[in-house]
């Protein structure tokens, strides 16, 4: 098993990789209150018997203001107060909404999370973002604070849907690219390992990625620079995702493939990198093309909350294993052939 220890504001926060999921009890208190989704709730719930659970329903259309309102009105008829502990158990939407109620119910309650899908547990359970959308603008309401622990079982991911294992592939090419050419061949080389969910290629494809996020999040935990760096593909991503309404991961997929493109156009990268970026996604089951409405994106895009006046932060890369934080203009971005 690996373990990291991150200083936070409150103290420690423990990340357990390879650990089984059964074993979060064991970093629990008693009157733990389990959030979880519909999905994870049908094939692991019997581990949480024993504690009080709220069980939401599955999908990005619940990461709502209002499924946080149905979560903190059941936690007060639980009589849950400031000594309260939340477990969010399941994929990122899961450890997005606990996240965001507990750091918001009665000023904050401790938390910790089980991250069930790839994508939560070589992302979104890592940095200590949380949040919900409101009206399809996405994480456009939340905060910054760390779960007490993060118990990460790859076991888990054989129930996964083989979709939702590509979608956590996508974030995991993205920590590769942009930080780390040697894990880059490391996932190259292990296309069929990892596709067969061998649980020792998945295990250190995690622990790469957390230990790319978290040094990441570690010199700019409030996202005013390098951190930015972890955006790469989300700018088109989100956008694409929020106009055709495919997964998170696909979409940063088509998002990522757009942002190499747009690298090798300024000849950073040259195409035969170019080509190995866009083999990878596709070798993994992830979308390289798609045809989707490029004003709705390019639309969708301007409007996102990331936007600075008349320039995109856009994240470039250098080459594979290192990128770049370049403003590029809007008339720019318009030019180009997505
Ligand atoms: N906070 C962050 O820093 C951050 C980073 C990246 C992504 N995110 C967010 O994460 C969300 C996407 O997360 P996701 O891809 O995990 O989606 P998800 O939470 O919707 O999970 C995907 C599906 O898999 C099911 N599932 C989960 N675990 C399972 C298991 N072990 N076996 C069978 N089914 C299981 C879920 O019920 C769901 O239907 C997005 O809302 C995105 O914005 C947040
Ligand atoms: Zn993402």
């Amino acid at each position: 098993m690996a373990i990291f220890t991150i200083k936070t504001l409150g103290g420690e926060s423990k990340i357990f990789i390879g650990s089984g999921i059964k074993d979060f009890i064991n970093h629990v208190p008693d009157r733990t209150v389990v959030i979880t989704d519909k999905n994870v709730n049908n094939i692991y719930g019997s581990l949480w018997q024993d504690y009080q659970s709220i069980v939401i329903e599955a999908g990005e259309k619940n990461k709502t203001l209002s499924t946080v309102d149905d979560i903190i009105k059941q936690l007060l008829s639980f009589g849950v107060d400031r000594s309260g502990f939340i477990l969010g158990v399941g994929g990122g939407i899961v450890c997005d909404i606990a996240g965001f109620v507990a750091s918001t119910y009665m000023r904050g309650v401790r938390f910790a999370f089980v991250p069930t899908t790839l994508l939560a547990q070589v992302d979104a359970s890592i940095g200590g973002k949380n949040g919900v959308n409101i009206e399809g603008f996405k994480n456009i309401i939340g905060t910054f604070n760390q779960p007490e622990f993060i118990l990460i079982d790859p076991e888990v991911l054989k129930s996964l849907p083989p979709e939702e294992v590509s979608n956590g592939f996508a974030e995991a090419i993205k920590h590769a690219l942009i930080n780390d050419a040697e894990y880059f061949g490391f996932i190259e080389k292990n296309i069929d390992q990892l596709k067969s969910l061998s649980c020792q290629v998945l295990n250190g494809l995690i622990v790469k990625s957390v230990e790319i996020k978290l040094a990441i999040v570690n010199r700019d935990e409030r996202e005013m620079g390098e951190r930015r760096k972890l955006n790469f593909g989300h700018t088109f991503g989100h956008a694409i995702e929020k106009i055709t309404g495919i997964s998170h991961g696909k979409a940063v997929s088509l998002g990522s493939v757009i942002a190499a493109r747009f690298s090798m156009k300024r000849g950073y990268i040259n195409e035969k990198e170019f080509n190995r970026i866009r083999n990878v996604y596709e070798k993994l089951g992830l979308p390289v093309e798609y045809n989707f409405d490029k004003n709705a994106v390019l639309d969708a895009l301007l409007n996102d909350k990331k936007r600075e006046r008349e320039y995109i932060h856009f994240i470039l890369l250098n080459s594979i294993g290192s990128a770049i934080i370049e403003k590029i203009s809007v008339g720019e971005l318009n030019q180009f052939q997505l």
